[in-house]
This record gives C-alpha cells, sequence and structure tokens, in this order.
C-alpha cells in the first residue's frame, strides 16, 4: 500500500486523512494517508523517517512550510515563488516540494463558488505566509487590481514590490483602502483564529460579490458576518480551498483528478 500522510504539529484536527481517504476510494488508488505529528525542533528527522519506511508523500502544515521549502531538493515554479512548501513528493531520490494552496483557492473561487476573477477588482487582507501563497495564483488570473491590505502595511508594501511584474497592486493599511470597492475580498490574516477581524471599513463591501474567509470553524467567522452584515452578496469560509489543494496534490501524487464536489458536501455536513 503507497504511504502518505499529513505532517504537522498540532496535526490531530486536520481533516486531510479524510479527504484524502475519500479520494482514494473514489478513485480506487491503493494507498493509506494519515495524520503525522513532528516535535517542533524535528521536522526534518520525521520526514527522512517516513521516506526511510518508503513512504511516498506529504503534505505539510502549520508551522513547517518554511522548513518544507527549504528540505526539497526540487521545487515547482510556484512553490518557488511562493517560498512556502505544502506538498512533498518522493521519487528517485529527490524531494520535489509543491505549494497547491493558491490554485486550490483560485479553483474554488472559479469552479466551486462561480466567479471570475479577470477583470474584478480584488482585495486580499494579510501579507503573512497564507497570502503570499495566493498572490501568484490570485495574479495569473487577471484581475483588474489585486489590492493588499495588512495591519503591518509595510509588508503588504513589499509584497507588491515583490510581485510587481505579474500584475496590477496595491498595498496598504486596512484604513487606506477606506473609500474603494472591491468586487472580491478575501481575509488571509489569522484574525479569525483568535476570533476577530482586521478593521476594515464596512462601505468596502458595498458592492462585493464574494467575502472568502481563508479559515474555517464551525460556524461564520466574524469577518464572514461583518461582510454579510454589510452587502456582500456571497460568503465562503476555507473548506472548498482545503478539499481543492488537496486534489491538486493528490493529482501529483497519482496522476489522477479526484472530484471535490461530493468531499465538500460531506465535510460541510459533518459541521452540524
Ligand atoms: P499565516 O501563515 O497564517 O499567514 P503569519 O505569517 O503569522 O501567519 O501572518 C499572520 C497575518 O495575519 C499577518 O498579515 C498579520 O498582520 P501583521 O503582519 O500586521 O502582524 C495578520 N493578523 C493576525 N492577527 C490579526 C488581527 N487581529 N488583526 C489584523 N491582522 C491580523
Amino acid at each position: 500500500l503507497d504511504s502518505y500522510a499529513i505532517i504537522g504539529n498540532p496535526v490531530s484536527h486536520s481533516k486531510s486523512p479524510l479527504i484524502h481517504t475519500a479520494f482514494a476510494q473514489q478513485t480506487s488508488q491503493a494507498m493509506q494517508y494519515v495524520a503525522l505529528l513532528a516535535p517542533l525542533d524535528g521536522f526534518q528527522a520525521t520526514v527522512q523517517d517516513f521516506r526511510q519506511r518508503d513512504g511516498k508523500g506529504l503534505n505539510v502544515t502549520v508551522p513547517f512550510k518554511l522548513e518544507a521549502y527549504q528540505l526539497a531538493t526540487r521545487l515547482t515554479e510556484r512553490a518557488s515563488i511562493a517560498q512556502a512548501v505544502n506538498t512533498l513528493k518522493f521519487e528517485n531520490g529527490e524531494i520535489l516540494g509543491d505549494n497547491t494552496d493558491g490554485i486550490g483557492l483560485v479553483r474554488d473561487i472559479e469552479c466551486n463558488l462561480g466567479i471570475a476573477i479577470a477583470g474584478k477588482r480584488v482585495l486580499l487582507m494579510g501579507a503573512g505566509g497564507a497570502a503570499q501563497g495566493v498572490i501568484l495564483p490570485l495574479l495569473q488570473r487577471q484581475p483588474a487590481l489585486l489590492a493588499i491590505a495588512n495591519r503591518t502595511p509595510e509588508k503588504a508594501a513589499a509584497l507588491r514590490k515583490q510581485f510587481s511584474t505579474y500584475g496590477n497592486i496595491a498595498a496598504g493599511d486596512f484604513m487606506f483602502f477606506t473609500d474603494e470597492h472591491f468586487d472580491i475580498i478575501i481575509n488571509a490574516t489569522s484574525a479569525s483564529l483568535h476570533n476577530t477581524m482586521p478593521e476594515l471599513h464596512s462601505s468596502v463591501f458595498t458592492h462585493t460579490l464574494l467575502a472568502y474567509d481563508m479559515m474555517y470553524q464551525h460556524e461564520p467567522t466574524p469577518f464572514l458576518k461583518f461582510a454579510r452584515q454589510h452587502g456582500a452578496q456571497q460568503i465562503a469560509d476555507g473548506i472548498g480551498m482545503l478539499v481543492e489543494q488537496a486534489a491538486e496534490s493528490f493529482f501529483l501524487w497519482r496522476e489522477i483528478r479526484p472530484q471535490t464536489e461530493s468531499v465538500i458536501m460531506m465535510l460541510k455536513s459533518k459541521r452540524h
């Protein structure tokens, strides 16, 4: 049985084993997928041990995405630009590092939620690792503007500089965008983890088609509640992104693309 896992710390809450086991069943792949806890100072040793036991690939979650980027002996272009790795594939003695988070977000917005990004004004909130990983895939869909807002505006400005050759980017703090409107607003800050939201002015949601929180909880995050109250037509959390990034990793490993819709439905139904 080919062996895969999600490696992280903590990792026991992860939905990835459920998702990949569903994909494997659906596509009749002989494989197993488990959760693998690595000590905070033992990422590399845990990966090498897994490889020696003939593991074929890993998903990587908090806090190891940067270490995985450094451990990879070869990188896909999207991992190299994101400077973070969420998928490792072991083949021919090499460690291939990929990043499927950004394409997962874009597929969820376009294919599942039905909103084309091309030509839209997009606001990305946050400038940490989660935001950085989705900037290039968003720009590749050719939005009219990608505005990056962050509590610490210098970090948003640095990202604008880094990605300026790929599209039209603006950067500032949350107040900087108070008088503007956005079609798509994405929360990539970790504020939802603390059950709070960035100080974004309510007027930016007036013409918003979609407010998207990359986090997911049992109930809508403070950001999604606020967005809905102030005019966002549609709200979505990160469950769809989670399943889509998993599908892209599965494709990298198995060269078969699983159906995602039934798996997203299953996860959503388990929440109630
Ligand atoms: P991640 O990998 O989840 O992106 P990170 O790299 O630590 O984690 O980045 C966290 C992001 O959430 C940052 O953009 C951070 O803003 P700062 O750069 O100003 O620190 C943002 N963030 C966290 N808590 C927040 C809050 N309560 N309000 C607004 N932004 C917050």
